[in-house]
């Protein structure tokens, strides 16, 4: 049986939780988005930092995480695109971050800076790009709340989902299932209708999507369309 199959059958009944990505709301009215969110339902709100220099594009860091946590109660679930992310952890945590999660890529010292998001009373996790191995996070399982297989090169919004990202979801979800760890196991880029099915079926239990939310008709409903995907298919 493959790692697929396995984790199908065990799909059934996995939670659902939408983080839509404030990347693609409308920064003019960020209050009303971030409300629009809350009341169609998200579970958490995803926001995503970038420093130009760990991916081609710049977005925003503390000043808006300190706008957002007052604005809603929502957890903020704070991705850290950036180089040397350990410069911002103390800033990000008294901003308000319920979480961050950083690239494995850009954390030589991925243990120690692990334990340091959790010593600020933040959830910590690792964020894996399109390219990178399981095996790099391998060895700080026990450490993580979350684990995040990005389905899309970081660094803009609206990209195309990585179809074979399917597979690799279905062995990070053996990967934390075999070493017992209670993780989150998170997809970010490209997450759709058409995208989000598969994923879960494969093991994911978090569902970051921008483009999707933002740019449907009717953003408000379309994070309800999403969980409805999921429970269609299990
Ligand atoms: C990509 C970001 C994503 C992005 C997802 O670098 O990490 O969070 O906002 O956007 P969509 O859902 O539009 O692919
Ligand atoms: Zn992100």
């Amino acid at each position: 049986m493959s790692a697929a199959t396995r984790s199908l059958a065990r799909s059934r009944g996995r939670r659902v939780r939408i983080a839509p990505s404030l990347l693609s709301a409308n920064f003019a009215r960020l209050a009303d988005d971030v409300a629009m969110c809350e009341a169609g339902g998200a579970d958490w709100l995803h926001i995503d930092v970038m420093d130009g220099r760990f991916v081609p594009n710049l977005t925003f860091g503390v000043k808006v995480i300190e706008t957002v946590r007052k604005l809603t109660r929502l957890p903020l679930d704070v991705h850290l695109m950036v180089v040397e992310p350990e410069k911002y952890f103390e800033d990000f945590a008294s901003a308000g971050a319920t979480g961050m999660t950083i690239h494995v890529e850009a954390a030589p010292h991925l243990h120690r800076q692990l334990t340091r998001i959790k010593e600020l009373g933040c959830s910590s996790g690792v964020a894996l790009n399109p390219a990178t191995p399981l095996e790099a996070v391998k060895e700080v399982v026990p450490e993580l709340d979350l684990l995040l297989v990005m389905t899309v090169n970081p660094g803009f919004g609206g990209q195309e989902f990585i179809p074979y990202s399917v597979d690799k979801v279905a062995r990070a979800r053996e990967l934390l299932d075999s070493a017992g760890s209670k993780a989150t196991l998170e997809v970010d880029g490209g997450i759709s209708r058409a995208t989000i099915v598969d994923v879960h079926a494969a093991g994911a239990d978090t569902f970051v999507a921008g483009h999707a939310i933002f740019s449907a008709r009717d953003p408000k409903a379309e994070i309800e369309a999403l969980r409805s995907e999921c429970r269609v298919k299990v």
